[in-house]
């Protein structure tokens, strides 16, 4: 292929960029992602606390005084939710104004004042300074945007040294069935959300009811089937991929939830407690010995403190999510 045909072409995937990136806002814009209803709250707030806490951090000390980042904060859940674990300050940032409203709105309502909302693409270095935050979240957003990789660095380069990333992203085996479905949803509407919306509800909406929660808690379901269908990015990572990313970022792992095997079973086990005559607890039992098998990530939902249910999930249905990963910035080495 010639210069002149290969700039041209260049020309137009940035215009098809450009375009994607529009229709990725005015989406999240209209449908708001997440959608969470109030009631619902502390629910939310209990299982981020367990999250944390199952990844050894103690969340009502940890953020204590820092500055934290949240990139692509969306209607601003974790955002508010980090704010009131004392931090100095908390800025999210989104490119949605719709998502951005809500966000104020609520923090607002709170009566929040440790918390900002700009409008920033996670995309954008020159917005803040290298090594500008102790602590830079970003879940769910990077895999949405057209170079994720540089999305990544760019979030990455914000963390101090010694400070925190934690990141939730698709994982390819995960993601596999649905990675098959949007491939085939680009084939048949391309672009065009409201046919790609059409034919999702009709052919693709059969897990109604069953995912699309976050964390158990139910959300609208518009969307959630947009954020699934419709968006016109989405990008997702094998495990050794996204360490690679890591470690050339010079991060060290913390954690992850969902855990790695065995941290789910000594966590089910500590769970269970003096419930070892139970069923429940023979099952630990009989499991325990697998608690030095491979790492099971990239599980969706559910935690080792609901019991052996989730523990069985986690075996079984390795299929179906995105790992929340903890990482430090040149710390040194985590005892994990
Ligand atoms: C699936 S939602 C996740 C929202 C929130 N982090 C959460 O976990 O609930 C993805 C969010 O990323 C935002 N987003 C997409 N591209 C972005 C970009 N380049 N920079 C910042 N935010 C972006 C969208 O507007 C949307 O609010």
């Amino acid at each position: 292929m010639g210069h002149m045909e290969s700039s041209g072409d260049e020309k137009s995937l940035r215009k098809d960029e450009a375009q994607r990136e529009r229709l990725t806002r005015e989406m999240y814009s209209q449908l708001r992602y997440p959608s969470l209803d109030p009631e619902h709250k502390a629910s939310y707030e209990n299982h981020r606390l367990l999250i944390y806490r199952l990844l050894g951090i103690e969340p009502t000390t940890f953020f204590q005084g820092k500055t934290i980042l949240d990139g692509g904060c969306g209607t601003g859940e974790e955002t508010m939710f980090l704010a009131s674990l004392g931090p100095q300050k908390v800025i999210g940032i989104d490119t949605s104004d719709g998502s951005l409203d809500s966000a104020r709105n609520r923090a607002r309502e709170a009566g929040i004042e440790n918390v900002e909302f700009l409008h920033a693409s996670v995309l954008d270095d020159k917005m803040f300074a290298d090594g500008e935050f102790d602590y830079v979240s970003s879940l769910g957003c990077i895999h949405h945007t057209p170079r994720m990789r540089q999305a990544f660095d760019n979030l990455s380069r914000m963390v101090k040294p010694d400070g925190h990333l934690c990141t939730f992203l698709y994982n390819s085996f995960g993601h596999f069935l649905y990675n098959l479905e949007c491939d085939w949803l680009d084939r048949v509407a391309g672009d065009d959300i409201d046919e790609r919306m059409r034919l999702g509800r009709r052919y693709l909406d059969w897990r109604r009811g069953t995912s699309f929660r976050r964390e158990g808690i139910p959300s609208s379901w518009d969307a959630r089937l947009y954020d699934k269908y419709a968006v016109l990015y989405r990008d997702s990572l094998t495990l050794k991929q996204l360490l690679g990313w890591y470690q050339e970022q010079g991060l060290e792992e913390v954690g992850s939830y969902p855990m790695k095997f065995g941290d789910m079973i000594a966590a089910y086990r500590a769970h269970s407690g003096d419930e070892m005559h139970s069923i429940r607890g023979v099952v630990a039992r009989v499991l325990s010995p697998l608690a030095t098998a491979p790492s099971a990530h990239g599980v969706g939902s559910g935690v080792a403190a609901h019991g052996c249910r989730a523990c069985c999930f986690y075996l079984v249905c390795t299929t179906t999510g995105a790992p929340f990963e903890f990482w430090r910035k040149n710390g040194p080495k985590s005892e994990r």
